[in-house]
């Protein structure tokens, strides 16, 4: 198979296919509860990625966009590792990232029976809440007594439910990353696009209290010994190789009706495309005026960035592949078997009816929250709104959180974006929606503001507004926290106005509040029960539930392509293609003197094959975000690449896999090595790893 995200305790129904297309090992060398198997070198890389353990002392290699936050958030203008690079030549310069985290996968067990008993009979508004309950509950029993934390996954829409037992290491320090004109080569321009050439890689490592156990941080920890480690091959790969990715995807929507298709495609991408835009050109004009601005917001701006370009691709896919076409024939067939089962008869026109009642609150709902709310003050605000309908009690509780998240908030507070930003999205809001649906403050300050265009209204409120409130410029903001301050005493700051006339009662909740939640409760339902149908439908094969950031198995090969008739795409790309690409001083297509001078030379180290260096390559395997940084692993449970990105003629993937486009891109490992020891120069790291090669080591 190339498509599946498969669940590996349960990988033992596709071991005979895996073995068939080159797999050598073992399905208890992939999982197992009872000896060190694959698993065990595998990491969720804080929740939002994947690493993998390369080495007896818990280094890991993940990609750079996933160490991206803690690389630019230790950079300064004077010491700035973003931009120049960073190797750690001793345990000791390895630098801690308070936050970060990695998770290690102890079992998994199936807890469906007990999760379905407790909600048994229970009306529908009310199950989602026990569910929450009782997977609590049945985790903490779990790891009662132990130093390990638990979970409960649903899968297939609620029709199946895994516990998840892990250990947790919130000890874990850089230790090394390329500049980012290797590690981002490319950046946004070649985002989501094959052919490419990005030294997209970092390296990390896990420590643990002298017991070996996860412990807070401490100068004393050890590096962690791990269960398994991956070695490492520079032997190379060839069309139709094996190949696996192990790792951590984040969310797929794979049986998304056509209803959902039509939904995103013409009205939710655009609108989240148009306001990604939005903030994205106010920032980039304030990052480009000094380094200082340029390192304080470039993590949070790729990561706008790289879903604006993913929705924008993804829109052109959908249409260009006829995902909607073809799922209203899916959908057609599957009413015909379902005709004859009362359960499932209504299932497609009741999806239908839900979308139809919805439709006109999509496109205000993703101005909520990918506009309004995208702005971090707006956010803070809200929530001590919310907090003081409640009472006094609940808004101080809300302030002193808003205080610890102060931190956060001044990371990204831009005050000329931030007001570009306000003044530009309620100026779209007004012209997109109609105006029964504005927010009545909306005439308010029409009436006190008006001269001419929204804009400059707009703007005059927002000047209005950063003038007189207390609660938007983060310095304020402190001061204001500081003090003793009572729901009274915020009530009339014209901040606190804003949100109190923008969220709950007078907007969302009136206006869209109760559509979207019984939208969303019904989908929720009508979700189960297809996917319950789906599965009786299909019980003689083997299907794979969606991403939902548990662990997972991909098989296939590495496989090229045709992007389009008449064109053949290769599996690798070469540092004579990175060369190609140079811009000198250009943002994205730059790159390091060291760089150069070793190109020029042709100094390949060890890692050359034919004269030149191997840089990504592409394999069929079905991966999506989450899996960044996943290890790529060839027949013999070598690492051979790090996945990093999806390819644009298959953007549409995380709704539909097209088994004819669909690749994953790697880094090689090759090219990992070679900027890691050439360019570098950091042997220590090098020296840890176990190197599979063909031809005898020379030196
Ligand atoms: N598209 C990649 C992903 O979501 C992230 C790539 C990061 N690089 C970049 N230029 N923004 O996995």
């Amino acid at each position: 198979a190339d498509e599946g995200m498969w669940i590996p305790m349960l990988i033992g129904k596709n071991y005979e296919q895996m073995k068939k297309q080159g797999f050598k090992l073992t399905p208890e060398d992939l999982y197992s509860i009872n000896k060190a198997s694959l698993k065990d070198a595998i990491v969720s890389f804080g929740g939002f990625c994947t690493g993998e353990i390369v080495s007896k002392n818990g280094l890991i290699f993940t990609n750079h966009h996933c160490g991206y936050d803690a690389i630019a958030s230790n950079s300064t203008p004077q010491d700035n590792i973003l931009d120049n690079g960073f190797w750690a030549k001793s345990f000791s310069e390895e630098k801690p990232i308070p936050g970060l985290f990695v998770n290690f996968l102890v079992r998994m067990q199936d807890v469906t029976a007990k999760v379905k008993a407790a909600v048994e009979g229970l009306p529908e508004d009310q199950k989602a809440a026990k569910i929450e309950e009782v997977g609590a509950q049945i985790a903490a029993e779990a790891v009662k007594g132990t130093k390990y934390d638990g979970f409960v996954r649903d899968f297939y829409k609620g029709n199946q439910y895994f516990l998840y037992i892990f250990e947790k290491f919130t000890d874990v320090r850089l230790v090394g990353t390329p500049p980012q004109s290797i590690g981002k080569y490319g950046g946004d321009t070649d985002n989501w696009v094959w052919p490419r050439h990005t030294g997209d890689f970092s390296v990390f490592r896990v420590y643990a209290g002298t017991d070996n156990k996860p412990a807070a941080y401490s100068a004393s920890n050890k590096p962690y010994t791990p269960k398994k480690f991956l070695p490492v091959s520079i032997k190379g790969m060839k069309n139709g190789d094996f190949s696996m990715v192990y790792g951590f995807p984040g969310r797929t929507d794979r049986f998304l009706t056509s209803y959902g298709v039509k939904l995103a495609t013409d009205k939710v991408s655009p609108t989240i495309v148009k306001l990604r835009d939005i903030r994205l050109k106010a920032w980039k004009e304030e990052m480009d005026k000094d380094v200082a601005t340029r390192l304080k917001l470039s993590s949070k701006y790729a990561g706008i960035a790289n879903y604006w370009k993913y929705f924008i691709g993804q829109t052109e896919q959908l249409k260009r592949l006829k995902i909607y076409e073809q799922k209203q024939k899916q959908e057609a067939e599957f009413a015909k078997w379902a005709a004859s089962k009362p359960e499932y008869a209504q299932l497609t026109s009741q999806y239908q009816a839900a979308y139809a009642a919805y439709e006109p609150f999509a496109i205000e709902r993703t101005y909520i929250n990918e506009g309004f709310l995208a702005t971090a003050w707006v956010r803070q605000l809200a929530g001590l709104v919310v907090a003081a309908k409640k009472g006094e009690k609940e808004f101080q509780e809300a302030k002193s959180k808003l205080a610890a998240a102060l931190p956060e908030y001044e990371e990204t507070y831009n005050d000329n974006a931030d007001k570009k930003i306000f003044v530009s999205i309620h100026s779209a809001f007004y012209n997109d929606i109609p105006k029964s649906q504005h927010p009545k403050f909306y005439t308010t300050i029409a009436q006190d503001n008006w001269q001419g265009t929204p804009e400059e209204t707009f703007k005059k409120y927002a000047d209005y507004l950063w003038n007189n409130s207390e609660l938007i410029r983060p310095e304020k903001l402190k001061a204001f926290l500081s003090r003793n301050i009572t729901i009274n005493d915020i009530a009339a700051d014209p901040g606190y106005q804003y949100a109190v006339n923008l969220v709950p009662a007078d907007f969302i909740k009136i206006n869209m509040g109760s559509s979207v939640a019984e939208f969303e409760t019904t989908k929720a339902k009508l979700d189960n029960l297809y996917l319950k149908a789906l599965l009786e439908k299909n019980k003689d094969k083997v299907m794979y539930p969606d991403a939902n950031s548990t662990m997972r198995i991909t098989y296939g090969n590495v496989q090229n392509y045709s992007p389009k008739d008449g064109i053949t795409y290769n599996i690798v790309t070469t540092i004579d293609g990175v060369m190609q690409k140079y811009v000198p001083g250009d943002s994205e297509f730059d790159l390091p003197q060291s760089f150069i001078d070793a190109y020029n030379t042709r100094n390949f180290g060890h890692y050359g094959q034919n004269g030149t260096l191997i840089v990504n390559f592409i394999s069929n395997n079905d991966i999506t975000g989450g899996n960044s940084g996943s290890p790529v692993i060839n027949g013999n449970g070598e690492l051979i690449g790090l996945a990093f990105d999806g390819n644009w003629e298959a953007m549409s993937g995380d709704i539909a896999f097209d088994k004819q486009y669909k690749r994953t891109i790697c880094v090689d490992t090759r090219y990992v090595l070679w900027c890691i020891d050439v360019l570098g120069g950091a042997k220590n790291i090098i020296a840890e790893l176990d190197i599979r090669r063909d031809i005898p080591k020379t030196t």
